[in-house]
């Protein structure tokens, strides 16, 4: 539907013409007659789906422009979604004369706001906590609101803002018209609804089914502790674009940021523990190109609007199933074609990829496990770069000790250099293979094989029933014509054998001995 059908204003019109809206999305065309009529309205659609505008267009044609005192309020989870909100609202509002929105987040000067508010806005967008500041210290007044909005309600909430958001709306009449939007809605949500909308309108956008098309999501089985090594090597595929890694914690972030920036990638970090200066920094280094990677927590980049995003990338399996879809609803946008790697380390995890893939009813496909080589790559690039940066300012003398004399042994530097990136890099992958294998075996010996037609299983039998040992901790079986092979662990290997003493298979006395 096309935004002049919508019974908006000329100036509105003009604004969205002049940021080139023209089709309104689904959520919008829905929600915005139903908000011009003044009705409370709930709206559930995904992320990217233009929520700020649904609300934002019709609260801003219901303001009063001659009037100079606040008539709407939008509440915002985070700093950084209630500068964008802002921002867009001023945007949508750019031809109307007389119209005034402010911001107010913490970590800004609260005397600038002060100031702003004073000047006589009508249009406020703020986070919880210093809305509530405002009201406490007297500026902010709240009686005459006719719209409050509550942007990613269910964010809010899981943010703890419950009772702030309550004492806020105590604060503004009870006649006032009540707008939620957002991309999750939980029972909790639609509670607060029940108690502070009045017969709300539940307009629920279903773009499930968009996601799968746009995005192709993919999985990597990653083995134990090398996340690491296989980001990098995605990385690699995709050096020149631009690319959100999620995380579950804020260590995290900061743990992988350090990390990357270590390797020489441009990436930067974001999360709800960062002063605000710096988070505007990364997230303006991040819209202008300067940094192609960022590494941020589910909250951090919750409502946060960047365009043209290529790869999401899982690097923790998010924790509630919905943060998937929002996560990797950050790419694929506008037509264009996204990718999404999840990483998934270990059984339980790839048991949560089948939950997702339920949940979101979208295929997910398995990449093969990366094995060593592929990963060693990783490890060698990391290498290099840790070398670099010794040969700056070159390393210690008396470790030339040990080069001279291979040297002289008629080694070239070149393959001294080598074996000892091999011993570096090397051991590392041995250990794992060994973990891997787990306990050291000892093979037995039964003097019977296929000639007497036995297979593995009639050895499996006689080692587990005779021998006493659980069947799953036999190693590699190997039946020969006429003697048969089977690994067990070595632990066990003497408490077993005595039982096989007077073993008999098929009625045949077997002699077992140890290799
Ligand atoms: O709040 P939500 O996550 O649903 O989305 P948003 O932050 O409002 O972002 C929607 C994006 O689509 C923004 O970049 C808008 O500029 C753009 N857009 C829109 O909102 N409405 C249109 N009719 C066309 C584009
Ligand atoms: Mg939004």
């Amino acid at each position: 539907m096309n935004f002049t059908e919508l019974n908006l204003s000329k100036d509105i019109l003009k604004g969205l013409e002049a940021i080139g809206f023209a089709e309104a999305t689904d959520v919008q065309a829905k929600t915005i007659p139903l908000i011009l009529d003044g009705a409370d309205v709930i709206g559930h659609s995904k992320t990217g789906t233009g929520k700020t505008a649904a609300f934002g267009l019709p609260t801003i044609q219901r303001v009063d422009v001659s009037k100079d005192f606040v008539q709407a309020l939008v509440m915002c989870p985070t700093r950084e979604l209630a500068m964008q909100v802002c921002d867009e609202i001023r945007k949508f509002s750019r031809f109307i004369r007389g119209f005034r929105a402010v911001a107010i987040y913490g970590g800004q000067n609260i005397e600038r706001q002060i100031s702003a508010l004073e000047k006589g806005v009508q249009f406020v967008i703020g986070t919880p906590g210093r809305i509530l500041d405002h009201i406490k210290r007297g500026t902010l007044n709240l009686e005459n609101v006719n719209t409050v909005v509550l942007d990613e309600a269910d964010e809010m909430l899981d943010m703890g803002f419950r009772d702030d958001m309550e004492a806020i709306l105590k604060k503004t009449p009870k006649s006032r018209q009540t707008l939620l939007f957002s991309a999750t809605m939980s029972s909790d949500i639609l509670r607060l609804t029940k108690r502070y909308q009045n017969n709300p309108q539940h307009i629920k956008v279903a773009s499930q089914e968009k996601t799968v098309n746009e995005i192709t999501q993919l999985c990597y089985p990653v083995p134990k502790n090398r996340k690491n090594d296989v980001l990098y090597m995605v990385l690699k595929e995709w050096s020149e674009n631009l690319i959100i890694i999620f995380c579950n914690t804020k260590k995290q972030v900061d743990d992988l940021t350090q990390d990357l920036q270590e390797l020489g990638i441009k990436a930067e970090g974001i999360h709800g523990d960062m002063k605000q200066p710096e988070r505007s920094f990364v997230l303006t280094a991040f819209k202008t190109g300067k940094i192609n990677i960022l590494v941020a927590t589910d909250v951090a980049a919750r409502g946060i609007d960047v365009d043209g995003i290529d790869v999401v990338i899982n690097y923790d399996i998010p924790q509630d199933l919905e943060f998937y879809i929002h996560r990797i609803g950050r790419t694929g946008r506008a037509g264009k074609t996204g990718y999404s790697y999840t990483f998934a380390e270990g059984r339980d995890e790839m048991a949560r990829i089948r939950e997702i893939e339920k949940f979101t009813r979208a295929k997910i496909q398995l990449m093969p496990k990366p094995d060593e080589e592929a990963l060693a790559f990783a490890v060698m690039e990391r290498m290099v770069f840790e070398l670099r940066d010794i040969l700056k300012t070159g390393a210690r003398k008396e470790l030339s000790q040990m080069t001279s004399l291979l040297h002289s042994d008629g080694y070239s530097y070149e393959e001294i250099a080598n074996a000892l990136a091999q011993k570096l890099i090397l051991p590392k992958a041995d250990k794992k293979k060994e973990r891997r294998t787990g306990a050291k075996m000892t093979t037995l010996v039964f003097n019977i094989g296929s000639n007497l037609e036995i297979n593995a299983g009639h050895i499996v039998a006689a080692i587990a029933r005779t021998g006493g040992l659980p069947g799953e901790v036999i190693g590699r079986i190997s039946v020969g014509e006429t003697e048969t092979k089977a690994d067990i662990p070595t632990l066990f290997a003497q408490d077993v054998l005595p039982k096989l003493e007077n073993l008999k298979i098929r009625g045949k006395r077997v002699t077992v001995t140890i290799q």
